[in-house]
């Protein structure tokens, strides 16, 4: 994070991806703008809106209302919430509204909704007619802190989650930071884990910055805005170092290894654990097998557990409700999500907060003893 700018009131995040280059707005009331910030960058005068049955009820008619304000002509298709809509059915239904709209390349795709909308939306945009151009509206932390920028798009097959997709850069991402006041308590915690990602990436002081101002964060204000556009600002300098995932962006999977097991291992059930919450046990995970290999103080990892506990997230593999599977099928949860090549798995280990790298050569057998350590077997 370049320019930590604490008290902003509006703050604009522009993502240098040359011809792909486009500019993330940040604050609260942006999607009542939404109809002249696309006409003034899109030269197309159509729009087809994607949503889902929660988001929908709440914000779809302000959004049409803007769009018709600026002349952009609006149709929606608003879809069932959750992670089964990003399947090939939904896929096609957004595909052929977007054909039967008449939408053309220079026309916009827009994604309202959470990462679920913006994966599904964002891939029917990189398809239709090779391309058409996509705005994302995000109305989760989650996905204003991570799916919305980065242009990963994408939906689930039998053989696992987002193995169908293509990189489709959006054009423009408007984050109304007001929507997240209807988000329940949970997704709000949920996304918080991936901002506090990005302080234990590499910004030691913006994670000390959170464990002073989560308060204010969860409140609303500019706080929160201050914090998802350091957060931006994180993932965008990532996602213009590594556009493609070849190799630095492997660190915005701090956490991920350990959380992706734990949520296979609950099956994805979200009222056992969803992702955001599989992440922060997964972080607090990284940094206790960082301690434990002698590249970091455990005192870390203790800072770690008691911020997200103070934020009212789940830090310990027993904090999940409900049987889990033995170490060893997490192990092979691991091994799956991970290449292995004889024996070792590359992983994000950390030598304190902050001071997260990427290793590859870490031995399975060390994960497994830790994870039978913790789990109490
Ligand atoms: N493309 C990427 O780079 C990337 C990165 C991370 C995650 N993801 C994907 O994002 C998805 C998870 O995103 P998510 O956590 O936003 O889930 P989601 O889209 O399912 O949203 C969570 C829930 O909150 C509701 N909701 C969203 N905004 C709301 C609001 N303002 N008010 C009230 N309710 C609201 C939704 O209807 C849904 O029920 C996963 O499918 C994951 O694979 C993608
Ligand atoms: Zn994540």
């Amino acid at each position: 994070m370049k320019d930590f700018q604490p008290e902003a009131p509006e703050r604009l995040v522009h993502v240098p991806l040359g011809e792909r280059a486009y500019d993330i707005i940040i604050g609260p009331g942006v999607i009542a703008r939404a109809g002249g910030e696309i006409s003034s960058r899109l030269k197309g005068r159509k729009a087809a809106i994607v949503t889902d049955e929660h988001v929908g009820t709440l914000y779809l008619e302000g959004l049409m209302q803007s769009l018709e304000a600026d002349g952009i002509d609006a149709v929606s298709i608003t879809l069932p919430a959750g992670e089964k809509t990003k399947s090939f059915e939904h896929l096609m239904a957004v595909c052929n509204m977007v054909l039967e709209a008449r939408i053309e390349r220079n026309d916009a795709v827009i994604a309202l909704g959470g990462g679920v909308i913006g994966d599904l939306a964002g891939f029917a945009a990189g398809i239709v007619r090779r391309g058409v151009r996509f705005v994302q509206i995000p109305t989760s932390l989650l996905s204003q802190v991570d799916s919305s920028v980065g242009g990963k798009t994408g939906i689930n097959s039998k053989f696992g989650k987002n193995l169908i997709g293509v990189f489709h850069q959006p054009d423009l991402v408007l984050a109304d930071t007001a929507v997240l006041n209807s988000l329940s308590a949970r997704e709000f915690r949920a996304g918080y884990a991936e901002v506090a990602k990005y302080g234990l990436i590499d910004n030691p002081k913006f994670f000390d910055w959170l464990e002073a101002n989560w308060r204010d964060v969860f409140a609303g204000g500019p706080a929160r805005i201050e914090a998802i556009a350091a957060s931006c600002q994180a993932k965008a300098d990532v996602v213009v170092a590594d556009e493609r995932e070849n190799g630095a962006r492997a660190l915005l999977n701090l956490g991920h290894t350990f959380g992706h097991a734990l949520e296979s291992a609950t099956a994805y059930d979200s009222r056992r654990l969803v992702h955001g919450e599989g992440v922060a046990i997964g972080m607090v995970l990284a940094h206790q097998f960082s301690a434990r290999l002698n590249l970091a103080s455990p005192d870390d990892a203790a800072r770690v557990e008691r911020h997200l506990q103070e934020v009212g997230l789940p830090t310990k593999i027993s904090d999940i409700e409900g049987a889990l599977p033995p170490s060893e099928v997490l192990m092979d949860a691991i091994a799956q999500d991970k290449k292995v090549k004889s024996g070792k798995l590359t992983f994000i280990l950390t030598r304190g907060i902050g001071q997260a790298f990427v290793a590859d050569d870490v031995p399975s057998s060390e994960v497994l003893s830790f994870l039978r350590e913790k789990q109490g077997a």
